[in-house]
């Protein structure tokens, strides 16, 4: 039976997670999977009752699993952490994704019918928003050399033409599963390492030409994922600019309690890809112990991993069939409801999303 690792985290992390499991498990259990889920402390939880926010116990059960399904991360009180590679962020989430070199993370952003008038986007620009970004990983800034002196600090941006050509390639070939249109976001007019993806762009984007291709500076995307989001099908960017981009593209979709994510890389079992799902959000410190967390990232990064984890791809549609429903039906938590509108607890919505399973 393929295990896999649950890390809830901080925060909302374990009342979104506690939302989704029964839907994840009972889709898979339609589709014949039988999954045995494991849980682990990760982030500040395991910091504070192990002293480490990646306690060796925890990444022994990740070795072990098929697939990482994960909460989130974090909070004001781990920020005081004196060393900052022990702090939830530095010290765990990176870490995981490094030790799989999980270098392709993918962000889908959808408009939903019904939700329509909950950006703040006019919905004529927003509908028929579907774009998937590529956000490369395990490079960049988060990565590169560090230090922090008394008045100076520096933080280096490094990637070589092999990182960038495995996660362009992933995005080639996302690109020809969708409309086959692949946007590179880069800044090259100033940094040496966007030059280099754009050369080694040139020399991929050759060996796929079904797939359309064009290539934009940040801030001017920064600027038309606003102006125009329905013209985007697949993005692929470096670490940074997918971090801030992909948070900029829940907000076009309504709320970054819709965006899930797939972080993938070489390593397979013999179930599927291993990969880490996950929200794209944070433990959200604001709303925590509250009950009234989206569980829908989380659910919807559940129905990835069915998909790329465990090949059970019906199962991931009737999951992603099953959100569409409960929106269309008009249910919503509080960051989509508004304040005045009716809204579902966490738990409210989890349960919803089953039934219409
Ligand atoms: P955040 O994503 O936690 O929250 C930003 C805003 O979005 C908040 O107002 C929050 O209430 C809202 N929000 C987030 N998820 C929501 C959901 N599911 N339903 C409804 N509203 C939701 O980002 P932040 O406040 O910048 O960071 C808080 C902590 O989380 C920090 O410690 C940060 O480092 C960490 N973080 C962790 C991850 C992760 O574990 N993958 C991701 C991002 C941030
Ligand atoms: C995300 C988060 C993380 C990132 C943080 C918590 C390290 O913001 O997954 O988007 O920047 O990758
Ligand atoms: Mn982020």
């Amino acid at each position: 039976m393929p295990l896999i690792a649950v890390l809830p985290g901080d925060g909302i992390g374990p009342e979104v997670m506690e939302a989704s499991l029964p839907v994840v498990s009972a889709a898979a259990a339609k589709a014949g999977l039988k999954l045995e889920f494991e849980h682990a402390l990760v982030g500040g939880a395991a910091y504070d009752a192990k002293g480490h926010p990646l306690p060796e116990d925890t990444s022994a059960l990740c070795d072990r699993a098929a697939a990482i399904y994960f909460g989130a991360v974090g909070g004001p009180k781990y920020d005081k952490i004196p060393d900052p590679n022990l702090r939830p962020e530095r010290g765990a989430l990176l870490p995981l994704r490094k030790r799989y070199t999980l270098y392709a993370n993918v962000r889908p952003a959808v408009v939903y019918k019904g939700l329509e008038k909950r950006s703040a986007i006019k919905p004529d620009i927003i509908t028929g928003m579907d774009m998937l970004v590529v956000r490369e990983l395990v490079g960049g800034a988060y990565f590169g050399k560090k230090e922090l002196k008394e008045t100076s600090a520096y933080d280096v941006i490094e990637y070589d033409a092999e990182q960038i050509e495995r996660v362009l390639r992933f995005a080639f070939r996302a690109a020809l599963e969708r409309k086959k249109h692949l946007t590179l976001v880069h800044k090259a007019n100033v940094l040496q390492t966007s030059i280099l993806w754009k050369k080694v762009w040139d020399k991929v984007r050759a060996e796929y030409p079904k797939v359309t291709c064009d290539d934009c500076y940040v801030d001017a995307f920064a600027m038309y994922l606003i102006s125009r989001p329905a013209s985007y099908d697949v993005v692929v960017t470096e670490n940074m600019m997918g971090d801030i981009l992909t948070d900029e593209a829940a907000q076009v979709t309504g709320s970054i309690g819709l965006i899930a994510s797939a972080s993938l890389g070489a390593k397979t079992t013999e179930w599927g890809v291993f990969g880490l799902y996950e929200p794209a959000h944070g433990s959200a410190p604001d709303i925590a112990g509250k009950g009234i967390a989206n569980p829908l990232a989380t659910i919807l990064s559940g129905a990835m991993m069915l998909r790329y984890s465990f090949g059970a791809e019906k199962a991931a549609q009737r999951i992603e069939a099953a959100v569409r429903k409960v929106l269309s039906k008009g249910l919503r938590t509080r960051d989509l409801a508004g304040a005045k509108g009716r809204a579902l607890t966490t738990t409210e919505m989890g349960k919803a999303v089953l039934k219409a399973l």
